[in-house]
């Protein structure tokens, strides 16, 4: 939620300028989720995270947390409507808010490396087309190593685009690594891109020293002022905490103008709705 809050505040950002934007995603994932399943309930995701924030839903003053929730519910009802039962146990990932937030001018590039989740987002994309506000102009989805095929998107014609970067992290070195080089190949492509790189919180200290390290080598703008980025982090355990997963983090670079601004007032309030025993916490920086 962390993560798609922040990437539908950013598109929102982007498209209030008339001219289209490219859009790729290099780990866009299966499209859209079945909370109901097994791993799902296990976690105990769904009922402490969307579900909390649906109920809460009237009570919410954040512009951002509020779009998000009703693209989640826009998302839903369509769904039903096109399969003709109940889909609340469905979560639209990435690319289905993604396409309910852009417009006819913008094209849409999305990177998934597995077959069956490839399949899938294929399938959910073409569900969630009446989703969309308006059509992209160009959607594609390639089955492909997203890190590979960023040199192939970029830069784009529009010469406006953002990157989301997700990936798995299961091979936890070296995403973290192929992470630092793909902002790097994104900024030598296209110096103005704006790269959302969404990254997991486990051990906060080895956390910091890689996001430090990432952002102190970014290549300087022309005129020699550094690539200005944001971050956002929220944690819904202490920090320090062994449960695996603490927390949630995205790196923005080039963040739009005024993003950070408003971040500062969604993102506590994002965790505060979340964060029930309130052990955790949020940072922006
Ligand atoms: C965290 S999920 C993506 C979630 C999605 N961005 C969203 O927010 O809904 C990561 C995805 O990356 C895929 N993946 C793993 N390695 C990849 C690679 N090298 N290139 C593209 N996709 C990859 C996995 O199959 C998985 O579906």
């Amino acid at each position: 939620m962390h993560k798609h809050v922040t990437m539908l505040a950013l598109l929102r950002s982007m498209t209030r300028k008339e001219k289209g934007l490219l859009l790729l995603d290099t780990h866009a994932g299966r499209g859209l989720y079945d909370l109901a399943s097994l791993e799902a309930r296990k976690a105990g995701e769904a009922a402490s995270g969307i579900e909390r924030l649906l109920a809460k839903h009237e009570v919410i003053n954040a512009a951002a947390i509020l779009d998000y929730l009703n693209l989640v519910r826009s998302s839903r009802k369509l769904l039903e409507a096109k399969r003709g039962r109940d889909a609340r146990e469905t979560y639209p990932g990435s690319p289905v808010l993604a396409l309910g937030a852009l417009r006819a001018q913008d094209r849409v590039v999305l990177i998934e490396a597995q077959p069956e989740e490839h399949l899938a987002l294929r399938e959910a994309t073409r569900q969630a087309e009446s989703v969309a506000a308006e059509n992209v102009s160009m959607l594609i989805i390639e089955c492909a190593d997203g890190f590979e095929r960023l040199a192939a998107w970029l830069p784009p014609i529009e010469r406006r685009a953002m990157v989301l970067i997700d990936p798995p992290y299961e091979d936890n070195a070296g995403d973290f690594r192929e992470v630092e080089r793909a902002a790097k190949e994104c900024l030598r492509r296209l110096a103005n891109a704006v790269i959302a790189i969404w990254y997991p919180i486990k051990q906060d200290k080895d956390t910091d020293a890689w996001r430090q390290k990432l952002i102190a080598s970014l290549p300087l703008q022309a005129g020699g002022a550094s690539t200005p980025t944001t971050t956002l982090e929220l944690w819904i355990h202490p920090l320090d905490n062994r449960v695996g997963l603490n927390g949630s983090g995205m790196l923005v670079i080039n963040p739009p103008y005024q993003f950070a601004e408003q971040a500062a007032d969604w993102l506590p309030a994002l965790h505060a709705l979340l964060d029930e025993h309130t052990s955790g916490g949020c940072a922006l920086r």
